[in-house]
């Protein structure tokens, strides 16, 4: 295996198994074509990062069916909000010009709309691209990398704020990214960007963070040796509750802006808590091992009592769990969604039902496994028929 940024060897440490598009929700008549492959992880040392082996070609899935809709939680909605917020309390005076990686359907950049600041998404999948365009958001339907961002050079140095949320994971090529992020930013640029946080993936071993569209799992230590690299440095770094635990990175050129306390505080506990070395891979390759025979386990004494139970939203993560763990239609009888997109196929790989919400509330199981365990706050709040009836059960400690 070769580290995508160093392009030096690295062995991988584990591998969860066969696995299908995390997304690629199916009909039944798709079943015989389904594409999988292995879903191996491994760690480069030099640079602290933690990444997929193989995965599949990113076309395979951000296309015209992509299924994902940051609009689908209103807690994101929110969470994209006070992130929009912040963005303008702390840079408005700086602020000309806006541009969002992954801007899927508008959810961050309506925010920017009746303000003076300009804003353009890219977006590479074409049905999210185009409900914000519909939006009326300004959106370059297209993969964010050098080769697309040079095309336009009327924004070359142009802009002042790059930002991205749970996209820059989903990016392979890093290099080619950093380029386009270097041709566009003004000098005193910044580029924003909040990814799942490996530290809190190894705290609540929550492997279902391993799926083919995040190819990396970043770390503050992971991050600043990377835009090291590149003649940038990281300014700041917060934690986020979005994602089971998410890290907000804040990255300009270098000696430009001043560097936050927050960056050697975080670099000082990950190093005391091995999120920058092989180490801490290790330890949670043993957590998960763990962690599958006691699910299994209680999956099966649930299902001894003849109990049913189904799956509460069919989140990209389930797909990692149901075919890491082997679970099937045998064990999970529907997985229910908000998505339209989504109901009446089957899970990826497993292929387990995926119904309404209509069906759970006529059907309701035994028990439920909350596989959007990162919305519990806002399920829970809505589920009051079932908290009282049924039981939810996770992979993992809330
Ligand atoms: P999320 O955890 O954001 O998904 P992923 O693992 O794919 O990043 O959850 C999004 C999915 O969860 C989406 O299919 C819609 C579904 N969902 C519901 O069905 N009901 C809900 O109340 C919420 C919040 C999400």
């Amino acid at each position: 295996m070769i580290c995508k940024v160093t392009n030096k060897k690295i062995k991988p440490f584990m591998s969860f198994g066969r696995m299908p598009i995390a997304n690629g929700f199916l009909k039944k008549n798709q079943f015989k074509k389904e594409y999988f492959y292995n879903l191996e992880v491994g760690f480069s040392k030099e640079i602290s990062l933690f990444q997929l082996n193989n995965h599949p070609k990113p076309k395979q899935m951000f296309n015209k069916n992509y299924p994902f809709f940051t609009g689908s939680s209103k807690g994101m909605i929110s969470h994209f909000k006070s992130y929009a917020n912040w963005v303008k309390r702390k840079y408005i005076s700086n602020l000309n010009y806006l541009i969002e990686i992954g801007s899927n359907d508008g959810t961050f950049l309506k925010n920017f709309k009746n303000t003076n600041v300009k804003t353009l998404g890219f977006e590479p999948s074409k049905n999210v691209a185009n409900i914000s365009r519909k939006r009326g958001i300004k959106t370059i339907n297209q993969f964010f990398n050098f080769k697309n961002v040079k095309k336009n050079k009327n924004l070359k140095n142009k802009i002042d704020i790059i930002t991205a949320a749970n996209a820059i994971c989903h990016i392979p090529d890093l290099k080619s990214l950093i380029k386009g992020i270097d041709f566009l930013l003004t000098r005193k640029g910044i580029f924003i960007f909040e990814e799942p946080y490996l530290g809190s993936m190894y705290k609540k071993t929550s492997y279902d963070q391993i799926y083919d569209e995040h190819i990396y799992m970043f770390s503050v230590s992971s991050i600043d040796k990377i835009f090291k690299k590149f003649g940038f440095e990281l300014i700041d770094a917060l934690e986020q509750k979005t994602h089971g635990g998410s890290m907000r990175y804040v990255i300009a050129r270098n000696n430009i802006h001043k560097v936050n306390s927050n960056v050697k505080k975080k670099l000082k506990y990950e190093i005391k808590n091995n999120i920058h070395n092989l180490k801490g891979c290790l330890k949670f390759k043993k957590n998960c091992e763990q962690s599958k025979k006691k699910l299994l386990l209680k999956l099966k004494n649930i299902k001894t009592k003849d109990q049913k139970i189904a799956g509460y939203a069919a989140t990209s993560k389930s797909t990692t769990i149901l075919n890491y763990c082997g679970i099937g239609p045998e064990i999970i009888d529907y997985i229910c969604d908000t998505t339209p997109e989504k109901i009446n196929k089957y899970s990826p790989g497993m292929h387990i039902p995926i119904v309404s919400m209509n069906h759970f509330k006529k059907n309701m199981p035994y028990a439920a496994f909350l596989f959007a365990w990162n919305h519990k706050k806002e399920i829970l709040k809505k589920e009051k028929i079932f908290n009282k009836k049924g039981k939810w059960l996770t992979h993992i400690n809330l």
